[in-house]
């Protein structure tokens, strides 16, 4: 691949499989998250793997601190033409109407935020470049109804509408922009969570299985590549066959 790519969220989980899996094919990566330690066990095995990775340690809801990833980057990699924002997150369901305004604002930052300053700031470059391509990670929660908080859902729709707009304005100029929903994938979260209730949610779905984190990462894979070059705008759901539309 030979690229530079930018992963987000790249501390744990889907992030950091990405990073590997992108790292795997040749591009150098740079792992973006809050925990510096996190990060460098991703950085390790990357490394191990004979991959080339650098961590930088960012709040992304910090609008300077995405500046100086950027600045960074360059410096080190050179021009980012691959970018998968994954940061994110959300909490335990409760009733809308007993949502705290502080995790409204803590989920929509997280998740939208962060999305929109990473956008805007390797988005320019790219445009520049004529080239570039770039996914973001949402959720079925932001599709349809789900069994998740509201201000995650919220965040997850808005960021599907920010993907779209972003990939509208970015198509005339070369740069692909996609999101991928995905709905219940093994991570930390649902690894913790009894193994009867992981088996529950499994046998929720149309495929009768749950999500792993190699299901999202086929998916971001081929959206980061030239095997999707006449594909901009789409959410891909990664779902078992929840959502279909
Ligand atoms: N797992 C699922 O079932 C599922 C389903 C649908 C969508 N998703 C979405 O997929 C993405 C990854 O999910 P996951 O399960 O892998 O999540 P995770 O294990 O909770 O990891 C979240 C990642 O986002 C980073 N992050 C969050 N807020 C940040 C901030 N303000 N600045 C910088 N980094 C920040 C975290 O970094 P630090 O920990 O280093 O701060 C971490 O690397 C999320 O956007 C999530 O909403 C997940």
């Amino acid at each position: 691949m030979g690229q530079t790519a930018v992963v987000t969220g790249a501390s744990r989980g889907i992030g950091a499989a990405i990073a590997l899996a992108l790292a795997r094919r040749g591009a150098r990566v740079v792992l973006v998250g809050r925990d510096r330690t996190a990060l460098s066990t991703v950085e390790q095995s990357i490394g191990a793997a004979g991959g080339q990775a650098r961590s930088f340690v960012a709040d992304l809801t910090d609008e300077a601190a995405v500046g100086a990833l950027r600045q960074d980057t360059e410096r080190a990699y050179g021009p980012v033409s691959l970018l998968a924002a994954c940061a994110g997150g959300g909490g335990d369901p409760v009733p809308m109407i007993e949502e705290s305004l502080e995790r409204w604002h803590r989920t929509l930052d997280a998740n939208l935020t962060t999305t929109f300053l990473t956008l805007r700031t390797f988005l320019p470059p790219m445009l520049q470049a004529g080239s570039g391509a770039i996914v973001t990670m949402a959720s079925t929660a932001g599709r349809q109804l789900s069994g998740a908080a509201a201000p995650y859902a919220a965040a997850k729709a808005g960021l599907l509408a920010l993907t779209r707009q972003a990939a509208a304005e970015a198509a005339p100029h070369g740069v692909r922009i996609n999101a991928i929903a995905p709905s219940a994938i093994v991570t930390d979260r649902l690894a913790a969570a009894p193994a009867a209730l992981r088996e529950k949610i499994a046998q929720s779905f149309p495929l009768r299985r749950i999500g792993q984190v190699a299901d999202v990462v086929e998916a971001a894979l081929f959206l980061l590549s030239d095997r999707s070059n006449w594909i901009t705008g789409i959410t891909l759901d990664v779902a078992g066959g929840r959502v279909m539309i």
